[in-house]
């Protein structure tokens, strides 16, 4: 079959942020629809869409009551078809998340597994009976959730605790039981059978936990952040070669793990080495952050930890190279906006637009996440109310109410990181609720939407869209096209504490990009390679410059 899926330029899409076709302030799936024609336009030929299934949406929809059925948030079963249609029609192809890592508890598997411990459903979750420490009941091990807290909750019902890794209201699915593998690999079937062309599977990597031992680490919380306990163990790779031999294998798609969890070069190849069947390309979250995010004061800029990202970059190149595809990307809806994390203010155009060729021209499949595509920023938050994710909520709950941190404090800290970032309106023009819809949106309007939005991107030939549209059309439609999606890649001047470079090359044809992560000027000697063409440059050069100004691209064909 052929791997249609090598060359595609991705797009994901937040529905309940996207677009509002109906005027009840939420994106839907008829708003996905209306805006094909702009997924045309900037030339994408595959878009990921985040769940729309039936759910409380306590997780905005990572929390599912129903597989087989749509959101009446997002529509019905008809919109989806003939979304399927319609952007098939326009050679869009459609991902779709499989959730295999938990349901809601609102979900009726969850229902009556909650009910008896001798219920048909019980082993479909992950049940333990409570353990007495200094004769106090306490959780089954003292292993964190990803959403803080405890990765247990207790139900009165049974006196026993289920396991939770993310909020309370997603029980973790017991993937040990054949059953629950076999319903997944149905939900799996139902979908295909409609006419999507594959799955990003939400995070694979938890599916298998270890024995219920606790975590020794020596850390001043409670609950024990050791994700080792539930990420990427050796019997997740049997379940998914399971999959891969009922399903994914008869059907010409493409399936995408989200592999977090500290996944290494070495877990990521277990993954997608095409010998062992399992998944075609996982998402890593290694270069996420690259930067002094976490301990910088109050008020410090934030930059680029330039030798770390290279390295990372560098890593994840070279060490998948040959054995295995990879997926870049440089957000989803769980991280802050790429054009606040990673940009300048001060040199915004530039630094986006650098970030943009740093990132598309290295070797796998791309995936760009909405708005990233015009330079959406990180909003402001002022208060706890403008956030809208269940784990901030918690973590607030536990610092902030419990333990008494300042609430400034904790805003503060939280606003750099928190996956609210991602997940404001996406800004399509500088009109009311900025063209999203009609209707006041359940989510924070970034306050710069009057001069960030596609509307205007699209009359400024020079904009961030711009852009992207040359990068999306140089990787899929020009001469160039081979050797960004084949060539070998080659990190350069690895030493160098500003620059990114690298060569890639295909079959005698060369390429080499350069980015200077920094706003400081840099003098490059000699590059050792014959410059043919420049194929793209963020400062419009026609020669290549002796002295690279802040943030400045450029791309060049050379022999
Ligand atoms: C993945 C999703 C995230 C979700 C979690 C639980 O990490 O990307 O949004 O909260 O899985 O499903
Ligand atoms: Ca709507």
């Amino acid at each position: 079959m052929g791997k249609w899926w090598k060359k595609a330029f991705g797009y994901q899409i937040y529905i309940r942020s996207f677009k509002d076709s109906n005027h009840d302030g939420i994106g839907d799936i008829r708003g996905i629809i209306e805006k094909l024609d702009y997924l045309s336009y900037l030339g994408i030929n595959l878009i990921w869409i985040c769940p729309f299934f039936e759910s409380p949406m306590d997780d905005n929809g990572y929390d599912v009551s129903d597989f087989y059925n749509v959101s009446g948030d997002y529509g019905d079963m008809s919109d989806i078809k003939e979304l399927i249609a319609k952007a098939h029609q326009k050679k869009i192809k459609i991902i779709i998340d499989l959730i295999l890592n938990q349901t809601s508890d609102e979900h009726h598997w969850f229902q009556e597994s909650r009910k008896s411990k001798d219920n048909p459903y019980r082993d479909y979750y992950i049940w333990a009976p409570p353990r007495i420490i200094d004769g106090k009941q306490t959780e089954p091990t003292n292993w964190a959730s990803f959403f803080g807290g405890s990765c247990w909750e207790y139900d009165q019902q049974t006196n026993e605790y289920y396991m939770k890794i993310f909020s309370r209201k997603m029980p973790d699915l017991n993937w040990k039981n054949p059953k629950v593998r076999e319903e997944i690999i149905n939900i799996a079937k139902y979908w295909l059978d409609l006419g999507i062309d594959g799955f990003r599977l939400d995070a694979v990597a938890h599916l298998g936990k270890s024995e219920l031992i606790d975590s020794t680490y020596q850390t001043s919380e409670k609950y024990k952040p050791e994700w080792e306990k539930y990420s990427n163990l050796p019997i997740v790779h049997d379940y998914l070669r399971e999959l891969n031999q009922k399903v994914f294998s008869k059907y010409d798609i493409v399936t995408v793990g989200e592999v977090g969890g500290r996944a290494l070069v070495e877990d990521a190849l277990l993954y997608v080495s095409p010998k062992r069947k399992e998944l075609d390309m996982v998402f890593n979250f290694d270069h996420n952050w690259c930067n002094n995010g976490w301990n910088r004061k109050k008020g410090e800029k934030l930059k680029i930890n330039v030798p770390l990202m290279k390295e990372i970059f560098n890593k994840w190149q070279s060490g998948l190279q040959g054995k295995g595809w990879n997926a870049i990307y440089w957000l989803n809806h769980d991280q802050p906006r790429v054009a606040s994390h990673y940009g300048d203010s001060d040199y915004f155009q530039e630094s986006v637009k650098m970030l943009a060729v740093c990132m598309y021209f290295m070797w796998g499949t791309p995936f760009i996440y909405n708005g990233e595509e015009i330079g959406m920023t990180n909003p402001k938050f002022k208060s706890i109310d403008d956030f809208k994710d269940v784990s901030i909520h918690n973590q607030y709950r536990i610092n902030v109410l419990e333990n008494k941190q300042d609430p400034d404090d904790f805003i503060n800290q939280v606003s750099y990181s928190t996956r609210d970032n991602a997940r404001t309106i996406m800004q399509w023009s500088n009109e009311e609720y900025a063209g999203f819809g009609k209707a006041k949106p359940w989510n924070m309007i970034n306050d710069n939407y009057p001069i960030i939005n596609v509307k205007d991107e699209i009359e400024d030939e020079n904009s961030i869209l711009h852009f992207y549209r040359k990068i999306i059309d140089i990787r899929l439609n020009s001469e160039y096209n081979n050797v960004i999606t084949f060539g070998k890649y080659q990190q350069l001047a690895k030493e160098h504490s500003q620059m990114y470079l690298y060569l890639r090359q295909y079959r005698g044809k060369k390429i080499l990009v350069i980015c200077n992560l920094t706003c400081e000027k840099v003098k490059m000697d000699e590059l050792g390679y014959k410059i043919k063409k420049i194929i793209l440059s963020n400062y419009e050069r026609k020669e290549v410059p002796f002295e690279f100004a802040s943030y400045e691209a450029i791309v060049l064909e050379v022999e």
